[in-house]
């Protein structure tokens, strides 16, 4: 039992943007009140997870990356409630308050404890759980999952079923939800309905589910990785695009393709072109672009101002709109009832200790999502 004691495990620590990881022995504090000490079990590789170790995404090193968790329950801190060691839970990178503006409005999902846009590093109060060689270590959106021991917000954290295989839900944690609520809670994609997702990775993958189960006629996949294309297939892809194999833009090729432009436009890489792309892909009276990718908080999205007024919809969407803690474990118990099915896009599964496999498999494009097992 480590309850109340500091914890020395190991973790991979970014020290700058750009430089390799390095696994090192971490001391990990026991938690405050309101939060939970989670011994990982699982954590995938998310595109967002990139951007932060790329540099393109502001964060504050050094850092242990990582937000895509399923762990156990070590211990918890007073007034902790809604979990007790032992249970499995999820990692939340947007959490649910349930006090904040957001979290009390029916629709709104983007708690304002959230600590993504911007980014602190550190818990609510200010102060971090990790150091290094005697440096303090930042967290990860409040949910550095790249660690064998974590410290996390109660808020941050859902209690999933018993029966959950910890090595695959971490994927539920955030790219499944993202991508397939996107489509099945945010568009409310329709029966017999046009679709075309820009990107075609954890994120996309879950998109083209949601497009599937929903009943889509048509699903354009868009990637410039071919390697892509045959899971996007078996996932329902009809058609795929290579933006680089064309010889006009991707959004004049889907236009020509469908006459009239799509019902439904994803946009899951986090590039302003790309938003574009999805944007002018849209039916012009009646298309709705959703904005699933993570874009650098530096970039600026530019459209054609006139072209507004013909009806179309500009939507963004994190986490699936989804209220995090309240409907996580239900996608958990959905999947575990065969409702949806998240084990095709768990290409890969490696033990923490090669990370570094992991992430070249990543870069490579040779995955959906890589599972780091600990
Ligand atoms: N056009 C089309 N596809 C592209 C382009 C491009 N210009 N650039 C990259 N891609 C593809 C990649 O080849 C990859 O298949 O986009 C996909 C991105 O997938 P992942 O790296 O697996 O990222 P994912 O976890 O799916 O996240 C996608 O959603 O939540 C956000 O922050 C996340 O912005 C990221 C996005
Ligand atoms: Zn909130």
């Amino acid at each position: 039992n480590t309850s109340g004691k500091a914890v020395t495990c190991w973790a991979a620590i970014a020290w700058k943007k750009i430089s390799p990881l390095s696994i090192e022995e971490v001391q990990v504090e026991p938690p405050k009140a309101g939060e939970v000490h989670i011994k990982m079990i699982s954590s995938g590789i998310c595109g967002s997870d990139d951007h932060v170790l790329k540099g393109t995404f502001p964060v504050k090193f050094p850092l242990i990356p990582g937000h895509e968790g399923a762990g156990i329950v070590e211990s918890i801190g007073d007034k902790v409630s809604s979990v007790k060691p032992g249970d499995k839970v999820l990692t939340l990178i947007i959490p649910q308050c349930r006090e904040c503006n957001s979290c009390l409005h029916c629709k709104g999902n983007f708690c304002e404890k959230q600590d993504v846009l911007p980014s602190s590093g550190l818990m609510l109060d200010g102060t971090s759980r990790f150091t290094c060689k005697g440096k303090s270590i930042y967290h990860s959106f409040r949910v550095s999952t790249f660690t064998e021991y974590s410290v996390v917000p109660e808020i941050a954290v859902a209690k999933i079923d018993d029966a959950a295989p910890l090595d695959k839900v971490c994927l539920i944690s955030c790219g499944v939800p993202t991508g397939y609520g996107a489509a099945v809670q945010s568009a409310k994609v329709t029966p017999g309905s046009t679709c075309v997702i820009f990107g075609l990775g954890g994120v996309g993958s879950a998109i083209v589910m949601g497009c599937k189960a929903s009943g889509a006629s048509r699903i354009i996949g868009v990637d410039i990785n071919e390697k892509k294309f045959s899971q996007a297939r078996a996932l329902g892809v009809t058609d795929c695009l290579n933006p680089r194999k064309l010889k006009k833009s991707v959004q004049e090729v889907v236009m020509e393709m469908m006459g009239v432009g799509v019902d439904f436009a994803f946009e899951a890489v986090g590039l302003v072109d790309t938003m574009t792309a999805a944007w002018e892909s849209c039916n012009k009276s009646y298309g709705v672009c959703l904005i699933v990718g993570l874009a650098s908080p530096e970039s600026q999205l530019s459209l054609e101002a006139a072209k507004i007024i013909t009806g179309k919809t500009l939507k963004g969407v994190c986490l699936g709109d989804y209220k995090t803690k309240d409907c996580i474990p239900q996608l958990v118990a959905d999947y575990l009832q065969n409702k949806i099915n998240i084990d095709p896009v768990v290409t890969h599964q490696l033990p923490f200790d090669q990370l570094h496999k992991a992430l070249e498999l990543y870069h490579a494009g040779e995955v959906i999502r890589c599972v780091l097992l600990f």
